[in-house]
């Protein structure tokens, strides 16, 4: 009986997570300090930390960083606080954060709260081998290179090593990619591992296909018209790490849906000022 709280606490930490962290200064003082409470397994107040657009988006109660005034952003409110005070963060019996962890959150709030490369998680140790992104490219990569090139689009390989799947490139007519094109690539959607639709004219029934490709890890969706909606339908990608929703439809709820899907790291969704 004395083992169960350990081994549920195995049981619920995410597979991920040990080996990904926030690169530079903003990432590593949340993920260190916040993200066991406001994280990817649970959100206290409806706050999440490890994700820029997350951060900005804020608890249930609203916004807790306002961009530019460090005085007005409950987040700085919060770990500033005397010691002692019960709303100071981290709470229970976590040390409070270093002067040099407060001067950085106050400076990155003052200088706009930026979604800078501070956001961007990196994997600890280069050298642990990834599990394959998809299948072995090779017996199909001349159809899927054929088929691309027929709908106006192209699908390049990733890298040489084969079973790191393929990006789908739509950048040099991205007017010529809509739904229908995404719905002809069936054949090989499951090698395909990143998709560049911004500015194409995908819409939120483009997203149902995109729901199915099931090694996506990440997708562009810049400057198109999908909507919240669409988003929604995306939640059954597992593997989606990085999501780009920068000058669409999507309001405040698909981006709080968007925060909410486990494997996102990066969501990027601030519509600015
Ligand atoms: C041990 C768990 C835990 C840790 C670690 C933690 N928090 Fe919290 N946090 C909570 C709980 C519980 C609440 C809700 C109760 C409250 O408002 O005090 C909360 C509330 C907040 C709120 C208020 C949200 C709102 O709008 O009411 C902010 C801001 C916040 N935390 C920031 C942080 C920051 C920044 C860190 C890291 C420096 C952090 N928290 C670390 C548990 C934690």
């Amino acid at each position: 009986m004395r083992f169960l709280p350990l081994v549920l606490i195995a049981a619920v930490l995410p597979c991920r997570a040990e080996n990904v962290t926030f690169a530079t200064a903003i990432g590593p003082v949340l993920e260190h300090n916040c993200t066991k409470c406001h994280g990817p397994t649970k959100q206290k107040a409806g706050l999440r930390l490890d994700t820029h657009a997350a951060a900005i988006l804020g608890s249930k109660e609203g916004a807790v960083v306002n961009p530019g005034d460090p005085e007005g952003s409950e987040l700085i409110r919060r770990v500033t606080l005397p010691p002692g005070d019960e709303d100071l963060m981290p709470s229970g019996d976590q040390p409070p954060l270093s002067p040099q962890d407060v001067v950085a959150l106050k400076a990155w709030v003052a200088a706009g709260a930026p979604a800078t490369e501070a956001f961007e998680p990196v994997y600890a140790d280069r050298n642990t081998p990834l599990p394959p992104a998809a299948p072995d490219y090779r017996p199909r990569l001349g159809q899927a290179i054929a088929l691309a090139r027929s709908l106006g689009v192209a699908l390049v390989p990733r890298s040489r090593v084969p079973t790191d799947g393929l990006i789908l490139r739509t950048a040099g007519a991205p007017s010529q990619c809509d739904d229908t094109v995404l719905s002809r690539l069936a054949p090989v959607s499951d090698l395909i591992v990143e998709a560049e639709l911004a500015r194409t004219r995908v819409t939120d029934q483009g997203m149902a296909v995109v729901a199915s490709w099931t090694n996506l890890e990440r997708l562009d969706l810049t400057r198109t018209r999908v909507s919240s909606d669409g988003v929604a339908q995306l939640s059954s990608l597992r593997r989606l790490e990085t999501l780009n929703l920068t000058q669409t439809q999507v309001d405040s709820r698909g981006l709080a849906l968007a925060a909410k899907f486990r494997s996102v790291r990066h969501l990027w969704g601030f519509m600015g000022p």
